[in-house]
């Protein structure tokens, strides 16, 4: 008999199986071994309530709110993320005052995860954010979130770098997107993407040059830096520190 079998007498209320039957065949016989790594995440349900409509409204009137309450928006695991791989609130807001030169600017947050600095850009600034994301769970979640709270200048799409049409921004927002090929399994967001030094290389390659193809006054914020500089059409304007690291501006000044 199989533990499915088993559990499905059980509650019917027989209760007369001898308990090996829980655990056979053992997990080892099926190859269901749990990895070690990050666990696979399904599909993530929102948080909602009356205290998060007030943290978003807050934002919106560019009041100072701290990562932990305004990641109560966010389900668990992402919250728990939220220190290392999403943009802090007030790193977002002023990455998209540097962006954000006219109404209606473009922005292109390149690996945009949890949708965090989209979501908090397009709450205080007038810019249009646009995330590409590589994970369609997280996209899923962050449109979701966006469309709760009402925020039409954000929105996502799932894909990689060669997804989104890159002319079709006036400016790029980078939070060290591509170092996670560089960490080890346990550090990751999650298993459910390949990563790997080479695809770093690939990924900073193909940065590169849809940045060196951008059209002249092209605006770019990296945090936590791009792994060195931008092509040399680009000149950086303001390196400021901010949240953990420095926030960096840089136009593209010749062609
Ligand atoms: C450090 S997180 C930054 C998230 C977001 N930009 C923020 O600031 O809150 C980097 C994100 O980039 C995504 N990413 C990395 N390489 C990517 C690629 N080639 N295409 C799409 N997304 C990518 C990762 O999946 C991860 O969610």
């Amino acid at each position: 008999m199989r533990a499915e079998a088993y559990l499905r007498d059980r509650s019917r209320g027989s209760d007369d199986a001898p308990l090996l039957q829980l655990v056979w065949p053992p997990r080892a016989w099926t190859g269901d071994i749990a990895p070690i790594e990050p666990p696979r995440p399904t599909r993530f349900e929102i948080p909602t309530g009356v205290l998060l409509e007030h943290t978003i409204a807050e934002v919106r009137a560019q009041q100072i709110v701290d990562d932990t309450r305004f990641d109560a928006i966010y389900p668990a695991r992402i919250r728990e993320l939220s220190s290392r791989y999403w943009t802090p609130v007030s790193v977002a807001r002023r990455a998209a005052e540097l962006l954000v030169r006219f109404g209606g600017t473009r922005v292109l947050d390149v690996g945009s995860g949890a949708g965090k600095f989209c979501l908090v850009g397009a709450l205080t600034s007038p810019g249009a954010f646009v995330g590409v994301e590589q994970r369609a769970h997280l996209v899923e979640m962050a449109q979701g979130i966006a469309d709760r709270y009402a925020v039409a200048n954000a929105s996502y799409v799932h894909g990689d770098l060669t997804t989104v049409d890159w002319d079709a921004f006036d400016a790029f927002y980078f939070f060290n997107p591509f170092a996670e090929n560089h960490f080890s399994r346990l550090e990751r967001i999650d298993s459910t993407v390949t990563l790997t030094p080479a695809r770093c290389e690939e990924d900073l390659a193909i940065t590169f040059d849809g940045l060196a193809r951008a059209r002249l006054g092209t605006r770019v914020v990296t945090y936590h830096g791009l792994r060195g500089d931008l092509p040399e059409s680009y000149e950086r304007y303001s390196c400021e520190s901010c949240g953990t690291d420095m926030l960096e501006l840089w136009v593209k000044v010749r062609a």
